[in-house]
């Protein structure tokens, strides 16, 4: 049984409702331009994705809400592709940046997800996650909010996420403004830390 998605319901107003961000700080942390693909992770509408397309050579959008997709197709250059960040459907080292905005907290397994953003990482790609950062107090509301409304939401702090990366062998950063934080990871080699040989 298919449990029900919260955002196919909100698709239609999404947009409407949470409106987009000027994109030019993330296009910094991102370190735009590039000329290969950027994947937008958990990307709903396209609402981040819409602002990248003249920075990247192509911009591919994928969600597990093929609603939260459909609302997509009317926003110009975005490649949609529907799937779950768990598994994603596409070859490993084939994007030079990943990122995901706002739905890390949502994703059912959070560590099999970082798996599938790095295999499909190429070597010298940057990984970009960007959170409300759980912190502030704001934000604390908004996650009981999420709660009680039965959104599947788990927040974790920025710097639990780079442990995480640490596994990897990343280059990690974190990066605060306001009440979002951004955990930036570089793909410096596709050697894992058990099999460095000297
Ligand atoms: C709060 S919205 C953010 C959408 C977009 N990143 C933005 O900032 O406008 C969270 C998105 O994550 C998607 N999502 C949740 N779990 C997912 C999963 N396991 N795989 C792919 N997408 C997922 C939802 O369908 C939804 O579109």
């Amino acid at each position: 049984m298919r449990f029900l998605n919260h955002f196919d319901l909100l698709a239609p107003f999404y947009d409407l409702v949470i409106k987009s961000p000027d994109s030019k700080r993330l296009t910094e942390i991102l370190d735009l331009p590039i000329s290969g693909r950027l994947l937008d992770a958990g990307g709903g509408t396209g609402r981040i994705a819409e602002g990248l397309t003249e920075h990247a050579g192509r911009v591919v959008v994928s969600d597990t809400s093929l609603k939260m997709l459909r609302q997509a197709r009317f926003k110009g250059g975005l490649d949609l592709v529907g799937g779950e960040t768990e598994r994603l459907p596409f070859p490993d080292d084939s994007f030079e940046r990943v990122m995901i905005v706002d739905a890390f907290h949502h994703l059912a397994d959070q560590a099999l997800s970082l798996n599938e953003f790095w295999r499909v990482l190429a070597p010298g790609g940057l990984l970009v996650i960007e959170e409300p950062d759980i912190r502030r107090m704001a934000v604390k509301l908004v996650a009981l909010a999420e709660k009680v409304t039965l959104f599947r939401s788990h927040f974790i702090p920025a710097e639990r996420i780079a442990t995480l990366l640490e596994k990897y062998n990343a280059k990690v950063t974190v990066y605060r403004e306001g009440h979002t934080a951004w955990v930036v990871g570089e793909k410096t080699s596709t050697t894992s830390p058990e099999l460095v040989l000297t």
